[in-house]
């Protein structure tokens, strides 16, 4: 069974953010990010920014990616790659930390930029989360 970690789902997934990233919608930052999710099922849910004239209701593209999962009926998600054009590789926004942590605490997440990568797990961008349990959801 291939492991979410294996280098070629890695690069299928960083192929995958860099389509994503070239459809981003960013004429206000010029920040093009894209994303790609890896769900327990094998599949794979690219996302972008979309940016508004109303400037906070820009969406991230790591945001894109977890409710394109979701709509299609994955929750269980398994891994985060990020591409941007930046200079050093990005860990996600704050907002976006806390959507992902509602599905995934523990999340591997891989970002790359400027000929780099750079790996975190959620649980390390995001200690003390806010979560289901917090509500006695679980
Ligand atoms: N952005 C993302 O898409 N993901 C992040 O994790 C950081 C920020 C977007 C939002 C906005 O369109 C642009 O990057 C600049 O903040």
């Amino acid at each position: 069974m291939t492991s979410a970690h294996d280098r070629a789902m890695v690069e299928r997934l960083r192929a995958t953010a860099e389509e994503a990233m070239r459809r981003a919608y960013a004429p206000y930052s010029g920040f093009r990010v894209g994303a790609a999710l890896l769900g327990r099922d094998g599949g794979v849910f690219p996302g972008c920014n979309v940016e508004n004239a109303g400037y906070s209701s820009t969406i991230c593209a790591e945001r894109t990616a977890v409710t394109s999962a979701v709509v299609r009926g994955v929750r269980e998600l398994e891994l985060l790659v990020l591409v941007t054009e930046s200079d050093e590789p990005t860990p996600p926004c704050g907002v976006c930390r806390q959507v992902l942590v509602e599905f995934a605490p523990d999340l591997p997440v891989i970002s790359f930029a400027g000929g780099r990568e750079a790996r975190w797990n959620l649980a390390e961008l995001l200690p003390h989360p806010f979560t289901p349990a917090s509500l006695g959801r679980v």
